[in-house]
Order: structure tokens, then C-alpha cells, then sequence
């Protein structure tokens, strides 16, 4: 059932269309002025939090029902994948409570305590966040996209088809993720290869699929068969997720127009 509300990075989904981030900060402080109640919504909220300087912590995303719904992927090797993304959002956590009271004396760039902090730091990050793509674009059953998405893909990789084979090599090519993503410096599709979670993630990206070929994501139903694997994913994927993303990836403020 489709959610009535969905927050996703700087936007907030809702029945009735995209709001941005900016634009749910407005209305909070138009219904902070007036006494509405729409100074309760829970994306209002999370800004107040960040307004005031001070991140909260990750709570690790319940992927739990998907264990038992995925054709060709096993309960096992999606609660044991579940496991390590909960171990993303434990260490992320650390992380950033030790940052708030690291040494900042000896900073260095060869060795110091807060750089390897600020290191792993992005590593845990992408970790948390690329694994919460991952999982909530899994679920659906596969077919083709339509729509906006289908004309993106076209576009730029000439069928849907081709994009299929394209998808499938850039898995067999990666060591960590494959990220085809809404391009907001030209305004068009794009996929990247990363080899670890923060190394090679590029900049102005705004992830669509987001498929992990870590042997972590397989290795317990298809063993070194990333082949088979690549196949598995592409029939779990949810079409209807990744059109939202790509309607919330177009309205990015950082368009092709804009100066940055
Ligand atoms: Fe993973």
C-alpha cells in the first residue's frame, strides 16, 4: 500500500505531490506564527533539530517484512544483510558521539585520531544510506519502468533493454555498488561504480537504483554467482519507488540551472 507520507533526503512525498525540504521549513514557520498544527510534521521537527546544530542520531529502518517476500532471494540472506545494515547505523552513531569530543589538537593529515573519525565517518554514512536505497528499492516485481523513468532510461541508454545489459555489467564490474542516479549538474541519468561505500560516490547524484554487489548481498543463496544474483535483483526491483525517487530527484534546488 502506497505510504501517505514518505520523506525522502530533502523531500517530503506526500498524496498530493513533492514539497521540499525549504518549502516544509516555511510552512512550519507560517504555522509556528499562526498556532497550526503543521508546525508538528515530523520533517518540520527534524529541521528544528538540525537548526539547532545538532544531528540526531541514525535509527536503523525496519527491513524486516522484506525477508519473506523476495523471489529469489532468501529470508537468510536478507535478515543477514539486514544485520550489516544495522551495523552501518550503530557505527555511524559512534562515530559521530566521538567527533563531539575528539582531541582536535593533534590534527594531521597523515595520522590523528579525529581524521580517521572523519574518515570512516563518510564510509559508515554511505553505508547506512546506500543500504536503505538498496532495500527499499527491492520488494516490487520487477517488469519495466514506465512513464518518466522509461523516457530517462531511453534516453540515455536507448531501450530498456540495453539498460537491463548495461545494469548487469556495471554489477559484474563494481566491487561495491552500482548507482544509476538523476545527474542534477546536466539534468539526465547517470550510473557510477563504487568500489567501497565512500570511495568514487560522486557529488550531485541523487540515487535511483541502487543495487549492492558486495558478495555480502549473495553470497549465501548464489555463492561467487553474482550472475544469477544481478538476475534476482532486477526481478525484485519496485518500478513505483524508484518513479517517486526520480519525481523528488528532479526538483533537486541544485538543477542544471542553478550556480550551486
Ligand atoms: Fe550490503
Amino acid at each position: 500500500m502506497a505510504k501517505e507520507r514518505e520523506l525522502i533526503g530533502n523531500f517530503e512525498v506526500t498524496k498530493e505531490g513533492v514539497v521540499t525540504r525549504r518549502e516544509v521549513l516555511l510552512m512550519g514557520a507560517m504555522a509556528a506564527a499562526s498556532g497550526s498544527l503543521l508546525a508538528t510534521s515530523g520533517a518540520a521537527q527534524a529541521d528544528a533539530g538540525a537548526q539547532g546544530g545538532a544531528r540526531g542520531t541514525y535509527k536503523a529502518h525496519d527491513f524486516a517484512a522484506l525477508a519473506d517476500r523476495l523471489n529469489g532471494l532468501s529470508a537468510n540472506q536478507i535478515k543477514s544483510h539486514i544485520k550489516l545494515y544495522e551495523g552501518y547505523v550503530a557505527k555511524s552513531n559512534a562515530i559521530h558521539s566521538e567527533l563531539k569530543t575528539v582531541d582536535l589538537t593533534p590534527a594531521n593529515a597523515t595520522y590523528a585520531t579525529v581524521r580517521e573519525l572523519l574518515i570512516e565517518s563518510s564510509y559508515a554514512h554511505n553505508g547506512v544510506v546506500y543500504h536503505e536505497y538498496y532495500f527499499n528499492n527491492l520488494g516490487g516485481k520487477g517488469g519495466e519502468p514506465q512513464g518518466p523513468l522509461r523516457a530517462g532510461l531511453e534516453e540515455q541508454w536507448g531501450s530498456v533493454g540495453k539498460f537491463m545489459d548495461f545494469l548487469k555489467a556495471a554489477g559484474k564490474s563494481a566491487r561495491g555498488w552500482v548507482i544509476v542516479g538523476y545527474n542534477t549538474r546536466v539534468g539526465a541519468l547517470d550510473a557510477f561504480a563504487l568500489d567501497l561505500h565512500n570511495i568514487a560516490s560522486p557529488a550531485n547524484i541523487v540515487p535511483l537504483v541502487v543495487l549492492d554487489v558486495y558478495e555480502h548481498a549473495y553470497m549465501i543463496d548464489y555463492g561467487i554467482d553474482r550472475g544469477k544474483y544481478l538476475d534476482a535483483f532486477i526481478n525484485n526491483l519496485d518500478w513505483s519507488v524508484i518513479d517517486k525517487r526520480l519525481a523528488v530527484a528532479t526538483k533537486h534546488p541544485n538543477g542544471p540551472e542553478s550556480t550551486g
